[in-house]
């Protein structure tokens, strides 16, 4: 007979009857005791997802080699207990031990015959092994019901309950029906499950939390590659010009000059880069007159980013932002403020007050700070648990219309910052426009590109696509064409 550890008969009614009041709390009142759920093993992810049960209104029974050791580890409604009774007590039985030890359960599988088994396992590099961890685990154990999921909610995510960030779990598994418990047991431990339908996901699902900033590696290969490229060019035109021509020596000017040149031009190329993705998507409806039609996979791909573009855009902004407020610090500025002040007394100048330039400085000034007023809403607005707050329409009216405003505002700021110096002879070092004006192009471009989608005849079209209509249905001989398409749509009267 097995020695059944069970903690549940050491404790008093009482200190047992306020755990499970306490624990169930957000269940509804007066419902029925939900079902036993069983973990094999006893680490931290046992303990965390033992947490998470008894607080939903679980029983759990937990699977241990050394049941009295491990019972130290769990609160003591948990039943603790070896590893052949606890899987005896329940019909869904969670593995969390690691993949190496799954062959050392083996002796188990005439328990876990036709009981759900699921495998919450990862890795720790990708393509550790030939097949997933959860097909392994099923072909070890070829009459359990395998599934896979909850691999992507770390113990301590587990513990504390799902934020909005990590709500999210994938599933998988061949049986329908085991696949469906398991979706419905995380959807009242509060997850939102993802069906991913049958095992062969499973690789899938567990490469998911190895992968390192995933959907951040093309928008920050963008962010580098464009800095290096505007470091480069403000490099060659503020130091190595003036030094080549009167051997002057300005490499003082890189810490901070071009460096303060560098990140604004990457920061407003980047934040176009996002808008530009959202324009190619329109063109290409229009250009195929229907919102059915796939985008190619780099479009796609790109609409993808453009939440990181974004970030990384006001993130370089924001530091840009930090040097330009450090500027006047530096020691070369007051030197230079010294000798101009020096150079007014010799030419006996009383007032050198210019009110164009006054009105320039004040105005690219305003307008970087709204410029980064809204990008900053826009970036408050892109975090889960706010844009969650958010409905749609109040989503697209800040991401949309309040982004291509501030990018309107940004490149104005830019603009003004530039002046009358892009048409200036000696503004052009190496034949070389001036940095703000390499930093213009790309956002002009794509402010002029929303402008033409803004006229009033492709707007009505765009909407229309935006609605359902299709170009093709409306051409003569759209009928025809649509029997071509699919022959069992067209009805013969
Ligand atoms: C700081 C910051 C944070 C950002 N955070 C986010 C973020 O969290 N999430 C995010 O997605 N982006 C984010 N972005 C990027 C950007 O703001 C958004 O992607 C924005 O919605 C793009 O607007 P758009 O008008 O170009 O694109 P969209 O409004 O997506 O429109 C692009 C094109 O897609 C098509 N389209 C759009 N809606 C429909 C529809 N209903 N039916 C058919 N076709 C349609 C149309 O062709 C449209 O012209 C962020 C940017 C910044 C600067
Ligand atoms: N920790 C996390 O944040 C996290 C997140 C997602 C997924 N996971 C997955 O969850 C599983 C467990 O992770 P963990 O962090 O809890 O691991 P752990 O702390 O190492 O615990 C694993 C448990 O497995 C049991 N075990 C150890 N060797 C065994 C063997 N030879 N045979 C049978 N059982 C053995 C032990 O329990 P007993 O001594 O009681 O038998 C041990 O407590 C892993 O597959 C992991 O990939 C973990
Ligand atoms: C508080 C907000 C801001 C302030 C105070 C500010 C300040 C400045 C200053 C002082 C300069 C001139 C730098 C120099 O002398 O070399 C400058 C240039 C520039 N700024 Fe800003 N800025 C702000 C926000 C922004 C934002 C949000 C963007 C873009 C998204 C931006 C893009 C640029 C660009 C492209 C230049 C031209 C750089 C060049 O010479 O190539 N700025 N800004």
């Amino acid at each position: 007979m097995m020695e059944a550890i069970s903690m549940l008969s050491g404790s008093s009614p009482s200190s047992k009857d306020t755990f499970l009041f306490d624990s169930t709390k957000n269940g509804p009142k007066g419902a029925p005791a939900r079902p036993v759920v069983a973990i094999l093993g006893s680490g931290d992810f046992a303990r965390s997802l033992a947490l998470r049960l008894l607080r939903c209104g679980y029983r759990v029974a937990v699977g241990s080699r050394q049941p009295r050791r491990a019972a130290d580890s769990f609160p003591h409604v948990v039943d603790v207990t070896h590893h052949e009774d606890a899987i005896a007590k329940a019909d869904v039985v969670f593995l969390a031990v690691r993949r190496e030890h799954y062959a050392s359960l083996w002796g188990l599988r005439h328990l876990l015959a036709a009981k759900v088994l699921v495998d919450v396992s990862n890795n720790s590099r990708p393509n550790q092994y030939p097949e997933s961890n959860a097909e392994y685990l099923a072909s070890l154990f070829p009459d359990s019901l395998v599934v896979k999921g909850f691999n992507v909610i770390s113990s301590w995510a587990m513990q504390s309950g799902p934020r909005e960030a990590s709500r999210k779990v994938y599933i998988c598994g061949d049986s329908v029906e085991a696949r469906g418990q398991v979706l419905d047991l995380a959807r009242r431990l509060n997850f939102e499950p993802v069906d991913m339908g049958a095992l062969c996901s499973a690789r899938d699902i567990e490469d998911t939390p190895l992968r390192l900033f995933g959907a951040w590696r093309g928008p920050v290969l963008a962010a580098v590659g464009l800095s290096v490229l505007f470091f480069a060019y403000s490099f060659t035109r503020d130091v190595l010009h003036p030094y080549v021509h009167s051997r002057r020596s300005d490499f003082y000017k890189i810490p901070v000059e071009v460096v303060n040149r560098t990140l604004p031009g990457a920061a407003l190329t980047l934040l176009a880069l996002a808008y530009l993705a959202g324009l190619l998507a329109a063109a290409h409806q229009l250009y195929h007159g229907t919102k059915y039609r796939r985008f190619p996979a780099w479009l796609e791909g790109w609409m993808q980013s453009r939440k990181q573009l974004g970030l990384l855009g006001f993130f370089l902004a924001c530091v840009h932002v930090l040097y330009s407020l450090c500027l006047p610090l530096r020691r070369s500025e007051r030197y230079q403020l010294l000798n101009t002040a020096f150079q007014q007394v010799h030419a006996n100048v009383e007032n050198s007050w210019n009110e164009e330039e006054v009105w320039r400085v004040e105005m690219y000034i305003s307008f970087g700070v709204m410029s980064l007023g809204l990008l900053s809403l826009l970036a408050i607005t892109s975090i889960p648990s706010v844009s969650s707050a958010l409905n749609w329409r109040e989503f697209s009216f800040i991401q949309s219309t309040l982004g291509y405003i501030a990018l309107l505002i940004g490149t104005l700021h830019a603009l003004l910052f530039g002046w009358r110096r892009a048409f200036e002879e000696e503004s052009y070092r190496f034949y070389l426009p001036p940095s703000f004006a390499v930093a213009l192009a790309l956002p002009v471009a794509v402010l002029l590109g929303k402008g033409l989608l803004l006229l009033p005849c492709l707007a009505r079209r765009m909407r229309r696509i935006r609605q359902g209509w299709e170009a093709w249905r409306h051409r003569r001989g759209g009928v025809r064409s649509a029997a071509h398409v699919s022959p069992e749509r067209v009805t013969i009267m």
